[in-house]
């Protein structure tokens, strides 16, 4: 059996930092200690001056998904490979029931989508758009088959929103059957009046988009959510918040001891409204839902990481091109696609705005990006971890690597970068994925299809 050894490093997790050297044998961590001899290993790594992170797990990407007319730019192939060269070594994709169907028919569409493309391991949360017929046993059907998680929307009329009967129904069924209910919440009907209103006022360029989705219309369907699980007895997580007004109603639930959890995205941390405004359309980059915020969001939500109001930064990776996707909105907001990319950044962006900036601690920085996702989302502690039987997902990371974010060197297939001209310090040297090195700094090493599909566990209702 193939084995490795990372020698000198700093070994960072959520719980310690410590110079030790990490032992892989085969696709496993073998031993974690400082002084291993070299003799113990086929290969041996130096990663003195690195530290030694368990690989990013990023739980919400949309890789090869229809939305809006077209369909993200990014497959499982191309989405996989930027991930990698991002230290993210593992991927929460979501498939999409469309309505009137059986839930199984859309997670095979999914597995067909990633297998033979997927460069990292990867599961599925579904999305349930209808829960009629047998939408119930459905679900019970995907926790077997490793779907530990469910996305439901609150906004997207007769596209994706479904009525809290069925938001509560879904709920009520994870009380029993242990998974996790993610939710997009915003006050879809509100938002569809207020969209209909500025349309007829001749209000149709990019900008309107974030204007015609206040933040109160979030913290109204974040609140609702909130009860609705309470009622259920269920545990929710609230996908890409925004605002500081959602945040106060994921913070004051969880000072009640409800089971709430969030995540916000490197965007809603470090872009604003105004971007909205560039001219010549170029706020179509920017647009996604829920919508960039007034800068004053930003700090709140660097105070919500801090002191674990929100528990992950993951992407809402939806990567759409400007030249012939994003265009479709021209002279109708509506129209564009809604999605931004940055399946390569996450790890780049919060940790020189987090830990460079002393905002957040390296090891809250783990916890953030690569181990609470990996608990919430049953896949601890293979993933997420660095200890031994954990996978041998380790990225060594430079912190002192200069790196300007660009289209024009990442690795994403979408024309734009959200965050062009970026400087960051600290950056992925190496990557392993199960014990093989897939990236060496600018080469990649790894096949698509090696990625696997994870059967991830639930809770079983064992939350805090
Ligand atoms: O605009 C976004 N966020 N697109 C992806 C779909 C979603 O709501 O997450
Ligand atoms: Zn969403
Ligand atoms: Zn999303």
């Amino acid at each position: 059996m193939a084995s490795t050894l990372i020698r000198g490093g700093k070994v960072v997790t959520a719980a310690q930092t410590q110079d030790a050297d990490v032992l892989i044998e085969g696709e496993l961590i073998k031993e974690v200690r400082p002084g291993i001899p070299a003799s113990a290993a086929g290969r041996v790594v130096e990663a003195g001056g690195l530290y030694v992170l368990p690989g990013g797990i990023d739980a919400h990407t949309h890789l090869d998904m229809p939305f809006g007319g077209t369909t993200s730019s990014d497959d499982f192939e191309t989405g996989t490979r930027a991930a990698a060269y991002g230290g993210t070594t593992t991927l929460v994709d979501f498939a999409i029931q469309p309505r009137g169907t059986r839930m199984r028919q859309a997670l095979d569409t999914w597995w067909r989508k990633a297998e033979g493309r997927s460069c990292i391991d990867y599961g599925l949360h579904m999305i349930i758009t209808d829960l009629g017929g047998a939408g119930l046993e459905d679900m019970d059907e995907m926790v077997r088959e490793g779907v530990a998680s469910f996305k439901l929307f609150m906004a997207y009329p007769n596209v994706l929103m479904v009525d809290d009967a069925t938001i509560f129904k879904a709920l009520a069924q994870t009380a029993k059957n242990g998974a996790l209910i993610c939710m997009h919440a915003e006050n879809g009907s509100v938002i569809d009046v207020l969209v209909a209103r500025a349309l007829a006022e001749g209000k149709t360029a990019p900008v309107y988009h974030a204007l015609t989705r206040p933040p109160r219309a979030e913290a109204e369907a974040v609140h609702r959510a909130i009860a609705l699980a309470e009622i259920a007895g269920a545990p929710v997580y609230i996908v890409h918040l925004s605002s500081e007004d959602a945040l106060n109603e994921v913070r004051e639930a969880r000072d009640r001891g409800v089971p709430a959890y969030a995540e916000t995205c490197p965007q809603y941390l470090l872009l604003s409204v105004e971007e909205l405004e560039r001219p010549g359309f170029e706020g179509a980059k920017y647009v996604f839902t829920p919508p960039l915020r007034p800068k004053e969001h930003q700090p709140k939500l660097w105070e919500g990481l801090k002191h674990d109001h929100l528990q992950v930064v993951s992407t809402d990776h939806c990567p759409f091109c400007f030249e012939d996707q994003k265009v479709l909105g021209k002279g109708d907001f509506t129209k564009i696609p809604n999605g931004g990319p940055g399946i390569e950044n996450r790890l780049q962006l919060l940790y020189h705005h987090g830990v460079n900036a002393g905002q957040l601690s390296l090891n809250r920085f783990v916890e953030l990006t690569s181990t609470t996702p990996a608990r919430l989302f049953g896949m601890y502690p293979r993933k997420g971890e660095i200890a031994p039987g954990s996978d041998a997902d380790l990225v060594l990371w430079d912190p002192r690597a200069p790196h300007t974010i660009s289209a024009k060197t990442h690795h994403m297939r979408v024309d734009y970068s959200m965050f062009e001209g970026f400087q960051v310090r600290g950056n992925a040297r190496r990557v392993f994925s199960r014990g093989e090195l897939i990236v060496d700094g600018e080469r990649f090493l790894g096949q698509p299809g090696r990625g696997r599909y994870l059967k991830r566990v639930t809770h079983g209702g064992a939350w805090k």
